[in-house]
């Protein structure tokens, strides 16, 4: 009873922090709890969409999964609070908001960050097995995101969150599923991945990431941050796949990142054309939401890049990794 009092009490707080707007996370004190938040809800994420069997406890985890969703409701709207001057702009017809959209792969934020060069070009196998780990641990799993972001959608675009969805499972062989290729990686390279080892910002991405999916009032803002990924991927994991084979790992292990430097720019074509043009077209009011969803996951890879390169540029924790 005590420890449900306080997990409470620290739901509350941590609401009232993440509605305060922008601002937030600028002081060493809301850091803290920017970790307790996306841990939190990193390892509800985990819990929540594992296949299980009934139980007695189903109205006790009711109850648990309202306070998840007041938490991860008062994250995400906070956030929407963030971006929501950068979107005010976004044009509504489908022409506009495609240029607006494809214009983020040269302007967005994090576009070209440093470390992809250095990673590509300097980094040692342990600061590569460290980012990688990191973005493991930050992954949702983009198949299962596909997946529960094309219910109920138009036929246009749920065909192409179907085609996307079919590709991410190989076309139906084991050998090329996307995940399992991903997972090789990490075993391979004996990575490990943990949330307790895991940066915030790479939770916090997870986070965002299947807050979206599982939402259906942010369905939009899933198809825009899913889309991005697919603008925005290919040139980082071409520097990641470069980084890889310089440092001598083999192409088994490197064969994710290599397939998708060429696959997500056919992938991002599709998705603009297919899905996020039609859906303008349809219904100019859903542009800002597509808008605000791909904002907001370039800001939360802006962050972890920046939070990487701290980790990774800094002498001490160098030594401490080596
Ligand atoms: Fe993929
Ligand atoms: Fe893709």
């Amino acid at each position: 009873m005590l420890s449900r009092t306080r997990q409470s009490n620290e739901s509350i707080m941590s609401i009232a922090l993440f509605q305060s707007g922008p601002g937030v996370g600028a002081d060493s004190k809301t850091c803290l709890d920017d970790v307790s938040l996306h841990r939190r809800l990193a390892r509800w994420n985990q819990r929540r969409l594992s296949p299980a069997t009934p139980d007695d406890a189903w109205r006790k985890e009711l109850g648990e999964e309202h306070q998840m969703r007041l938490l991860e409701g008062g994250y995400v709207e906070a956030f929407r609070t963030e971006v929501a001057e950068a979107v005010a702009a976004v044009p509504v017809d489908a022409d506009g908001f495609i240029d607006w959209f494809e214009a983020l792969k040269a302007e967005g934020p994090g576009q070209f960050d440093p470390l992809f060069d250095w990673l590509a070009e300097e980094a040692t196998l342990e600061d590569l097995r460290w980012f990688l780990r990191q973005e493991a641990a930050g992954e949702a799993g983009f198949d299962d995101l596909v997946a529960l972001t094309q219910v109920k959608f138009p036929t246009s675009a749920k065909l192409e969150l179907a085609r996307n969805y079919w590709d991410e499972m190989g076309r139906g062989a084991e050998g090329g599923m996307h995940g399992p290729m991903l997972e090789r990686t990490t075993a391979g390279l004996d990575l490990q991945p943990s949330i307790e080892a895991t940066l915030w910002q790479s939770l916090a991405l997870a986070n965002t990431m299947t807050a979206f999916a599982t939402t259906r009032r942010y369905a939009y803002h899933s198809v825009g941050a899913l889309g991005v990924v697919e603008l925005t991927a290919p040139t980082r994991v071409a520097k990641v796949a470069q980084g890889l084979k310089r440092l001598g790992v083999e192409p088994r292990l490197r064969k994710y990142f290599d397939l998708h430097a060429v696959l997500d720019i056919k992938h991002s074509e599709d998705w603009n054309r297919e899905a996020l043009r039609p859906l303008v077209a349809a219904d100019p009011g859903c542009a800002r939401s597509l808008a605000e969803g791909a904002l907001m996951r370039l800001i939360c890879g802006e962050r972890c890049f920046e939070a990487y390169r701290q980790a990774l540029w800094n002498d001490d924790a160098r030594r401490a990794r080596a």
